[in-house]
């Protein structure tokens, strides 16, 4: 690429008040909109996972996890599984509920989605409160990965959701804002 080309983060877009009034709302879909910074942006997400850290699969939460999860599965050549909203998904799976600012929400997966012993990277758009990432991870621990660490685009530091997580877990994170 040339060296004037904007990087990708140039392309996010801040709302206020969205979805709901005192929320601050960064939006990664122009990121995404752009080939160019879609592919530097995969190409970062992907850097720390590459040799030793390789997965065998990469884990992504609907629905936003899932636009960056499975290209990024694909870049580091490997497979892509689906952590999906409660119903959505065939068979016999596990849930995993986990609470929001107001009211409930859970993910599930399919029980023969994994291997045992796969190594798993997770990923999602953003790390906000923490708690889809917790559930995230809570799952496939059920499930008998082996999970690598998780990969994000955005870490919301002020809502603190790095606590939630288990220490043990790696967590690489493009950029953290304020
Ligand atoms: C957003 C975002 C993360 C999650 C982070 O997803 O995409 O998945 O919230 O928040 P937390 O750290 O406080 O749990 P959302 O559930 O809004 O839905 P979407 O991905 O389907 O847009
Ligand atoms: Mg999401």
């Amino acid at each position: 690429r040339s060296v004037s080309a904007p990087d990708w983060r140039g392309r996010i877009r801040r709302y206020a008040d969205f979805p709901r009034p005192g929320v601050g709302f960064l939006d990664l879909m122009p990121v995404l909109a752009d080939g160019e910074s879609f592919g530097q942006l995969l190409e970062a997400l992907a850097e720390p996972w590459r040799g030793s850290m390789k997965p065998d699969v990469v884990a992504g939460v609907e629905s936003r996890g899932f636009l960056i999860g499975a290209p990024l599965a694909r870049v580091l050549g490997c497979g892509f599984i689906p952590l999906r909203k409660p119903g959505k998904l065939p068979g016999t799976v596990h849930r995993r509920s986990y609470s929001l600012e107001y009211g409930e929400d859970a993910l599930e997966m399919q029980a023969d989605a994994l291997a045992p012993g796969r190594r798993v990277l997770l990923v999602d758009d953003v790390l906000a409160t923490g708690g889809t990432l917790a559930a995230a991870l809570a799952l496939l621990g059920e499930l008998g990965a082996e999970v690598v660490g998780a990969g994000l685009v955005l870490e919301i530091v002020p809502l603190g959701g790095r606590a939630r997580l288990p220490s043990d877990c790696r967590v690489e994170v493009l950029e953290r804002v304020g």
